[in-house]
């Protein structure tokens, strides 16, 4: 028998490891690979670019009712499109859009905008012949696929993600940010119930992606 088309569901706070874990998932197991944080910066990136601020929730909410949202799949990744544009990587991780997304991310129709086309990825994923789907983000468990196949949280001790970020060459408020998703009134980031939850502060990467897959490979063989 084939085996079945799975959703993966991984989310936590910033630097806690989720795209490590998710690229490595959607190397071994051929899943399309969905970051949806990059969704909720490039939706930001748009907001600043027309000179819009967090504040002026009705001004934004016309102009996302304006922008089309589409996916250009490469390699095993899924990236946005926001009115036919792919918005830059430097430009998504640069330090306005970081200052600014979690501000944006907590705007209830900003979110309305993402939950149908994130939902739809396991379509795209599905007719683009991948074995599933791997989902990053802060609500994929809770709201986007709480019936997902498997659903992580991972955390990690703000001071190891500080140096992960860093390591990276990025400056990024990570603390500021998490207190602003986690206590956000619409799909605050919390661990969803019944989720696994990793904590990833004293594990390398690959011993974080090493649990993540078991299960999943688990489940494979069995089918
Ligand atoms: O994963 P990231 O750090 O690139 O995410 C950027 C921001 O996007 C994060 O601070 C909160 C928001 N976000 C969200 O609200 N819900 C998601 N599913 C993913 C990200």
């Amino acid at each position: 028998m084939p085996s079945p088309f799975l959703i993966v569901a991984i989310d936590g706070g910033a630097a806690a490891g989720k795209s490590t874990t998710a690229r490595a998932l959607s190397a071994r197991f051929h899943f399309l690979h969905v970051d949806t944080g990059s969704h909720y910066r490039a939706l930001t990136a748009e907001m600043l670019r027309l000179g819009l601020r967090a504040t002026e929730a009705a001004e934004v909410e016309r102009a996302l009712a304006g922008l089309a949202l589409g996916t250009r799949v490469e390699g095993r990744r899924a990236h946005i499109e926001v009115s036919a544009r792919l918005v830059p990587e430097t430009e998504l991780r640069g330090p306005e859009v970081n200052a600014a997304v979690s501000h944006f991310a907590a705007i209830p129709a900003l979110r309305a905008k993402l939950l149908a086309y994130q939902r739809d990825q396991a379509r795209i994923a599905r007719e683009a012949g991948f074995a599933g789907l791997v989902m990053e983000g802060r609500d994929i468990g809770t709201v986007i696929f709480p019936d997902a196949d498997f659903r992580f949280f991972l955390h990690a001790d703000p001071e190891e993600r500080a140096r992960r970020r860093a390591a990276e060459g990025q400056q990024d408020s990570i603390q500021e940010r998490d207190r602003l998703d986690s206590s956000r009134k619409t799909a605050p980031l919390l661990c969803p119930p019944g989720a696994t939850d990793i904590d990833s502060t004293f594990l390398s990467l690959d011993e974080v992606v090493e649990r993540v897959s078991a299960p999943i490979a688990g489940r494979i063989d069995a089918a």
